[in-house]
């Protein structure tokens, strides 16, 4: 299913936080979303899930209409969406987490996010709250694979893990994506780290879309940062 985006913008007050962004994501793609702090990143995803009900613009996945203001509705089509920070229910175990995440589809797949994340099955009983910001952050991350996903976007899922684990999650990432097709769109600080596990990177400079290619040609790219 393709994820399009079409001359979407989005304001918050006065401030242009996105510019006329086009887009289109298609199935089983891995895209990586780079560019400064307030770049517009978070908002794009946001737009992209229909979390921002004032956007203007079109956005389509599966060429069904992604309304803005329905976000359940969106989940239900495939969409997953892990956003910035830490989003788990802190007061429940991590089972209980995984378990309520994959409701509307299959628990019994919580097996297959304890494969990826064997620290979180070891952890299975223990408070969500209490885990460290690192094994929260996992959990996220299985809590939106419970749903089976058909794309994933992600808000800078790294932000907060060890170097080693970043390798591990982004293995799991492209693991996911080879084995079940799920497309993946992240947004990362780390463009070194992230380009080897994407095949394609857009970036984002004040709310505009300034560069949109392959995460081989971004990579070899001697003024990289020019265009941050
Ligand atoms: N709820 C809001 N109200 C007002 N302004 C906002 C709101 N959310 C974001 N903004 C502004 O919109 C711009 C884009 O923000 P956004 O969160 O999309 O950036 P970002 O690229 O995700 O940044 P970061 O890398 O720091 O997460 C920023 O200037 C930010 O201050
Ligand atoms: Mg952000």
């Amino acid at each position: 299913m393709t994820l399009s985006l079409a001359n979407v913008s989005a304001r918050y007050g006065k401030l242009t936080a996105l510019a006329d962004v086009s887009l289109e994501v298609p199935a089983g793609a891995r895209v990586a979303v780079f560019g400064h702090n307030g770049a517009g990143k978070t908002t794009l995803l946001k737009c992209a899930v229909g979390a921002l009900p004032d956007m203007q613009g079109e956005v389509r996945f599966g060429g069904e209409r992604v309304e803005p203001g329905a976000v359940y509705r969106n989940t239900r089509h495939g969409i997953g969406f892990v956003p910035q920070g830490h989003n788990v229910f802190k007061s429940l175990d991590v089972e209980r987490n995984l378990t309520i995440a994959g409701l509307l589809h299959d628990a019994g797949y919580v097996s297959e996010v304890y494969s990826l994340f064997p620290i979180l099955k070891d952890r299975r009983a223990q408070l969500a709250g209490s885990l460290s910001g690192g094994q929260q952050q996992m959990l996220a991350l299985g809590m939106a694979l419970m749903t089976q996903p058909k794309m994933l976007l992600l808000d800078e899922p790294m932000s907060g893990l060890a170097p080693v684990i970043v390798e591990n999650v982004f293995e799991s990432l492209v693991k996911i994506n080879r084995s079940t097709g799920t497309a993946i769109v992240i947004v990362e600080q780390n463009v070194k780290a992230t380009l080897p596990s994407v095949e394609r990177a857009v970036i984002l400079k004040a709310g505009r879309l300034v560069w949109d290619g392959s995460s081989d040609e971004l990579a070899k790219k001697e003024d990289l940062w020019a265009w941050f």
